[in-house]
């Protein structure tokens, strides 16, 4: 494994606050860096990011502003700034292209490559899209549109100086073809390369400052401003260092990966990778291009008015549901769509009811049966289930380290919530409730209560790099000690690491469900247009009740909730009566229900049924029960009421 681990986003254009698309990159490098931390040490991360100063696109929106081009970059840096904190980014470095440490190295690189013979001056007559700030060829524009952002393109006539990209063209074909991991995924490499079938022309690296001020000086002709592409590009190797401290520099260079997104590959893999070849230096070993998000299936865009705002997001669902959203819905390297609806069911589903339930359950039982301590576990009894679960753990991090090189994230995810799964269907089969009831069984049951903390403390550490803060969590309730910024050793990823007698500090639920009614409901209130709202009146009118019925009210009084069956026994001296232990997401209810005629205990476990989650707790033949299992029959029962589709435990019924 390569001892350091040297990692960018983008850095992103300050002429708008930043949306979903700059927080899904920056998420994924943070993710990606704290992975390495943990499996390098800290001192052996760079993780960079920052924004891009220069440039038409910024002097446009600053002119919008009235306001100078610095003053609004610097109004509008502290957005971003405050973005990544809020989102937990731990970033070691932030560059700001009109920084002086960047602006020095871009034009020492210029001046270099200059003196080379690498750049050169020349008249050019092009089709210009303001927008993409780019020259396009007669052949390239279609119709008099830019080809990529399909906006009306102007023809212009310029002198000015160009890089000699084009001479790059069979060296970098090759050496695309040698490194089939630098474009990546697959069909990136294969889209440069057919890219590159094309003669590429040489790259004009200039703006006359007639045209375009905002920008860096050549350091070879004062009447122009440096490209902001080829400005932006060199922040990869400006702020590590180059010229400027060479141990620094090449301790981290070249860059392990540069994290994109699609629409700026040709950028980084043609134009970036051509000029370190000019300038004598290796390209970075991967460059990985992400999709892009659509919101409830429609392009994201101003205009349209769906451009969704992290922080919003963020104070809704809280940073890691976030962050925990868009790694694991949708691959990588794939475009996805975003929508309230999704976000809220991975919350309910993944969260709340796995994750969340399995950190409650185990906290409350050790709490409720080893007085607040994790117990020194007894002699593994039911060897099978002990050793699915401990092998489960062992193999998941090394699991990890494959997905994570391959920036897998959502198999990542989906690889440790088979841990989690596997942890609550450990505790639902060995029952310790069912354990704490005979002294005999103590061994037994402090076994299985430290091997469920033990598959906590896996989680905990794995789920780091994607959700710090609720990793953080964790680690407080179960009493770790884990420092995440120091290289994880033999002993943290091997089963046992858990001392036993770790007092435990239990909290509040980690994930609260979020109510879907709630969002129903105001979804309901967008869609009725008030003119179509009766008035009110008219509810005076309104047909009489008969004695038997009952209002909307009084039945939303009833609180009816989705829960499993996980334990069931008959209780003593009753033929009707079982006592079934019910999984309702965010706790677990003891129910006794009339039905042990029509249902063995066996055949009741695993089942999804619904109950009535609010009523008064009563007791049965002196068993307390805490609900009501919904059953069909007039005098029998004769059948239990469950859904058509499986949805998460917990969710209410309308
Ligand atoms: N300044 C350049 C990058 C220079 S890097 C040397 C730039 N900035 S940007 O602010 O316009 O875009 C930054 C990133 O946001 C790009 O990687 C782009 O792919 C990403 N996204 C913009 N909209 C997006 C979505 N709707 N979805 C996902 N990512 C998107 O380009």
């Amino acid at each position: 494994m390569k001892k350091t681990f040297y990692i960018t986003t983008p850095i992103y254009y300050v002429n708008d606050v930043p949306h979903i698309g700059h927080a899904y990159t920056t998420i994924a490098a943070d993710v990606l860096a704290r992975y390495h931390r943990l499996r390098l040490g800290k001192d052996n991360v760079f993780f960079l990011t920052g924004l891009d100063e220069h440039g038409q696109k910024v002097q446009q929106a600053a002119a919008r502003a009235g306001i100078a081009p610095q003053a609004h970059c610097d109004r509008l840096a502290p957005q971003f700034v405050n973005l990544w904190k809020r989102l937990n980014i731990s970033n070691d470095d932030f560059v700001r292209t009109t920084e002086p440490r960047h602006t020095w190295v871009v034009q020492k690189a210029l001046q270099q490559l200059y003196d080379k013979g690498e750049i050169y001056q020349r008249a050019y007559t092009g089709w210009y899209c303001t927008f993409d700030e780019r020259f396009w060829t007669e052949k390239d524009v279609i119709g008099g549109l830019c080809p990529e952002c399909k906006r009306p393109v102007e023809q212009l006539s310029e002198t000015n100086y160009f890089f000699r990209m084009s001479k790059y063209q069979e060296w970098l074909i090759a050496y695309i073809k040698q490194h089939p991991d630098f474009l990546q995924p697959r069909s990136r490499h294969n889209e440069v390369l057919g890219f590159l079938q094309k003669p590429l022309e040489d790259l004009s690296i200039s703006r006359p400052k007639s045209r375009l001020a905002w920008g860096i000086e050549l350091p070879f002709d004062p009447n122009y401003v440096t490209y902001v592409w080829f400005d932006a590009l060199v922040n990869y190797i400006s702020v590590p260092g180059y010229l400027v401290d060479d141990d620094r520099f090449f301790k981290w260079w070249p860059a392990d990966v540069h994290l994109i997104g699609k629409d700026i590959l040709t950028t980084h893999s043609v134009y970036w990778s051509t000029m370190l070849k000019a300038l004598e230096l290796e390209p970075p070993t991967t460059i990985f291009a992400h999709g892009w998000w659509t919101v409830n299936g429609e392009k994201m865009s101003k205009s349209r008015g769906n451009v969704i705002d992290p922080n919003a997001i963020v104070d809704e669902f809280g940073v890691d549901p976030f962050r925990y959203f868009l790694l694991r819905e949708v691959p990588f390297g794939q475009d996805g769509d975003f929508s309230r609806e999704t976000l809220i069911t991975r919350i309910n589903s993944d969260l709340a009811n796995d994750l969340g339930n399995l950190l409650h359950r185990t906290l409350t039982m050790i709490e409720r049966y080893a007085d607040g301590k994790v117990p020194e576990p007894g002699p593994a009894g039911n060897l099978d289930l002990d050793t699915s679960l401990r092998q489960m753990a062992s193999e998941l991090l090394p699991l990890l380290d494959r997905h994570v090189a391959q920036f897998e994230f959502n198999r990542a995810l989906e690889a440790i919530w088979g841990l989690v799964q596997a942890g609550n269907q450990y505790i639902d089969k060995c029952a310790p409730w069912v354990l704490a009831k005979t002294p005999e069984d103590r061994p037994r049951l402090n076994t299985v209560l430290y091997n469920a903390a033990e598959t906590l403390r896996f989680l905990c550490l794995t789920l780091y790099p994607f959700m710090p803060a609720a990793a953080g969590e964790v680690k407080r309730q179960l009493g770790l000690l884990l420092n995440f910024s120091k290289p994880l050793l033999a002993h943290d990823i091997s089963w046992g690491g858990l001392l036993p007698g770790t007092e435990i500090a239990k909290g509040a639920p980690l994930f609260p469900r979020i109510e879907a009614s709630k969002t129903q409901g105001e979804t309901c209130v967008n869609q009725e247009e008030p003119s179509t709202l009766k008035p009110p009146e008219i509810s005076n009118q309104a047909p009489e009740m008969t004695p038997e019925q009952i209002s909307v009210e009084d039945f939303r009084k009833a609180v009816l909730r989705v829960g499993k069956v996980i334990a069931a026994e008959r209780i003593p001296k009753s033929t009707k009566l079982l006592k079934l232990q019910v999984d309702i997401g965010a706790e677990q209810r003891q129910i006794v229900a009339g039905i042990g005629t029509k249902y063995t205990p066996e055949e009741m476990l695993g089942k999804r049924i619904v109950i009535v989650a609010n009523l008064k707790p009563a007791k049965l033949m002196g068993v307390e029960s805490q609900g009501m299992v919904l059953a069909a029959g007039d005098q029998e029962v004769t059948a239990l009421l469950t859904t058509i589709e499986d949805v998460p435990l917990g969710s209410k019924i309308k």
